[in-house]
């Protein structure tokens, strides 16, 4: 009969190959032939988005990052109970109009071809690409699902109050390690945060942000909690490795940034990239196309959803 230890073996082996199957049945060119335009339409509109606001190539960023703890669309459907009014987003995601407006083009393009998950990936690669950052391929084939889950969105996706070994956890639930972890965080390169995520980071933390933010941020809880702060102050919009040059002057904006730099096992890391741009953008790149194959819908599971904010 097998120990436990080795069902143990056997099960995490079959838990990695059925992840490695699945990313294997994306491709890059899986709308070559059905929808030729479709990566045309996706870029003028996300360059067009960003260009009328700096802000939203963090925003779509963000939007298939939390899409893709299970890369299905379902960040997008509205509902009661839907992934939207989870506590990490709620008043928070940002971008659901210029989605909303790609599908529609895409819709006019070729009907029912172009999932809405797929829109997610190519926006968040085309959004790096138009601040600067790296590009790369996106591989394709994701078909959206039909129910979101706002207890599994609290559940699982990490809180800016995580410290490293909760950060390492959320990430290691779903495949990736802790080096993809440091990486993707770079992405907090670009965008904003609001004071409630990091109102204890300057008032029980760190003087080396608190005197500049502290005016936009008073210390009462309710007041001010929506006014934002660029998680990058240096260079806001720009998609460099300022992030992590931050995190060396203890100038992480939220909790869990600064526990990428903060004397545990991330250091070395994220020391690393402060100082060599090009091998952060090389482990970005390659943990965005790892993350991208998360919990995917392929074959004739799921669906292609007509409106990205409701399932057929
Ligand atoms: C490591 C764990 C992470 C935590 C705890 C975290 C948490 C947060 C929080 C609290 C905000 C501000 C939201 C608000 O105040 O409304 C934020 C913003 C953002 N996050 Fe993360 N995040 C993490 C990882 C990531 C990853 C992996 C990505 C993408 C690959 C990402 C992309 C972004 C972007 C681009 C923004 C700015 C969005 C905007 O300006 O609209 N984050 N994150």
């Amino acid at each position: 009969m097998a120990s436990k230890k080795q069902t143990f073996a056997c099960c995490a082996m079959a838990l990695l190959f059925s992840a490695a199957i699945v990313s294997a049945q994306l491709s890059t060119d899986f709308y070559d032939d059905t929808c030729p335009d479709a990566l045309d339409i996706i870029e003028s509109a996300v360059r067009a988005a960003v260009h009328k606001e700096s802000r939203m190539g963090a925003s779509l960023l963000r939007l298939h990052f939390h899409d893709c703890f299970g890369c299905d669309g379902s960040v997008l459907l509205d509902g009661a109970t839907s992934e939207k009014n989870a506590q990490p987003n709620m008043n928070s995601l940002r971008g659901f109009e210029v989605v909303d407006d790609i599908k529609a083009q895409l819709e006019d393009a070729c009907a029912q071809t172009v999932s809405c998950a797929d829109i997610l990936a190519v926006a968040a690669r085309d959004s790096v690409v138009a601040l600067g950052g790296p590009t790369w391929d996106v591989e394709l084939g994701r078909r959206d699902g039909t129910t979101s889950s706002e207890d599994a969105a609290n559940s699982d996706l990490p809180a800016p109050t995580s410290d490293l070994g909760d950060l390492i956890k959320a990430f290691g639930n779903k495949g990736l390690s802790a080096s993809d972890m440091v990486a993707l965080s770079g992405a907090h390169t670009i965008g904003q945060a609001r004071c409630v995520n990091f109102r204890g980071r300057l008032y029980n933390e760190t003087a080396t942000l608190a005197s500049s933010l502290q005016p936009r941020c008073p210390r009462q809880a309710g007041t001010g909690d929506n006014n934002t702060s660029p998680l990058d102050p240096a260079t806001s919009y720009v998609f460099d490795n300022f992030y992590y040059r931050n995190l060396m002057l203890n100038k992480g904006l939220l909790h869990s940034d600064q526990q990428l730099f903060n004397g545990g096992s991330a250091d070395a890391q994220a020391k690393t990239y402060a100082s060599d741009m090009a091998g952060f953008f090389d482990d970005f790149r390659d943990a965005m196309v790892k993350m991208g194959g998360i919990g995917v819908v392929t074959g004739s599971s799921g669906q292609v959803r007509l409106n990205c904010r409701k399932a057929n």
